[in-house]
């Protein structure tokens, strides 16, 4: 009476197998157009180097339009734009999240007087001379050679700053492009 239930012994018709094929392949039509669209939404646009404090400028020049300048005043009348000193970070984080765990780090340093070593991003050799207020004072938009920064989560260099992008602008504008003011 133990009778084993039938094997059929013919295929069954294709039909319900490609329908659920057809489901299948209408779904991920759908859901991998909205997975990419999701990640280049999210996913975070300046990717530079990692820095020993997670700073955000999206964060601080985007969402709360922090200026750019207030941040980096040598830009303005010195050759070097150079990076804010802890003092400018605490006029706001004395107050501002002050549990966050990057803001813990940065009190320490602040407490213990111990600059944050930022690493790097821009870097023209030493041969070259560049100078921030000559081209800020003229009204050259930080934008023109580093991007839009405001977007960024981590700073990075979104095209080479080399000698033909330098000369490309310069000729653009009827700048001089004398080797002898870049290599003095
Ligand atoms: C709240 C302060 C703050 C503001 C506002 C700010 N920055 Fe910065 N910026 C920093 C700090 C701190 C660093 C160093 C850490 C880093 O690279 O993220 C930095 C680094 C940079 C660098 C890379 C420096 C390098 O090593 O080459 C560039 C370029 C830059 N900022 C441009 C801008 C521009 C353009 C704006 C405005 C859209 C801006 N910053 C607004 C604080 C600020
Ligand atoms: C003018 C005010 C101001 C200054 C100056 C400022 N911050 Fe902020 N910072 C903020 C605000 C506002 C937030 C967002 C707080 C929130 O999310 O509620 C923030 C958020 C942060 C965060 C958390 C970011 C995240 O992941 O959401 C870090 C880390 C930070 N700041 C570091 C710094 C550092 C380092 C400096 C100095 C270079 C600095 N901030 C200067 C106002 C400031
Ligand atoms: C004409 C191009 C140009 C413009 C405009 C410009 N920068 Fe720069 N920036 C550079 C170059 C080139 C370097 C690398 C300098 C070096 O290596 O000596 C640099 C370096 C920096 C650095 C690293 C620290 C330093 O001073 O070397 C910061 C921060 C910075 N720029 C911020 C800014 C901000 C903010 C603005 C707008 C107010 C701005 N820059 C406008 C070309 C530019
Ligand atoms: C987006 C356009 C632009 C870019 C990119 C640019 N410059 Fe300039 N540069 C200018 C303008 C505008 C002036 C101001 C000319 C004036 O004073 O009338 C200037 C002036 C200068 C001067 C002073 C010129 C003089 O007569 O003494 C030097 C030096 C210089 N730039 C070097 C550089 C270097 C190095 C780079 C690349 C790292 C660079 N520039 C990139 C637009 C640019
Ligand atoms: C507006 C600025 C500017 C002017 C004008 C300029 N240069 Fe340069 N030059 C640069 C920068 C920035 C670099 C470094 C980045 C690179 O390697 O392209 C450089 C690099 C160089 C190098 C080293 C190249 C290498 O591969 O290491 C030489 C050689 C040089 N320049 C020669 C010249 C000569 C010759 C002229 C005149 C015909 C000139 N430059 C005009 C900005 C300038």
């Amino acid at each position: 009476m133990n009778e084993t239930p039938a094997i059929p012994t013919t295929p069954p018709t294709g039909r319900p197998r490609n329908r659920a094929a057809i489901v299948i392949v209408a779904c991920l039509a759908v859901l991998l157009p909205l997975t990419a669209w999701g990640f280049y939404l999210y996913y975070p646009s300046g990717i530079g180097p990692a820095q020993p404090i997670s700073f955000s400028h999206r964060v601080h020049a985007g969402d709360k339009r922090i200026s750019c300048l207030f941040c980096h005043e040598g830009a303005l009348d010195t050759p070097r734009a150079g990076v804010p000193p802890l003092q400018t970070c605490m006029l706001c984080h004395e107050r501002v999240i002050i549990t966050h765990p990057e803001i813990v780090k940065l009190r320490t340093h602040w407490e213990n007087q111990q600059p944050v070593e930022w690493v790097r991003v821009n870097d023209v050799p030493d041969f070259v001379f560049f100078n921030h207020s000559l081209h800020v004072r003229k009204g050259v938009d930080c934008g023109r050679c580093h991007g839009d920064v405001a977007a960024m989560d981590r700073v990075d260099m979104p095209w080479a700053l080399n000698m033909g992008f330098c000369v490309q602008c310069h000729r653009d504008n009827n700048v001089s492009h004398d080797c002898l003011i870049c290599h003095r």
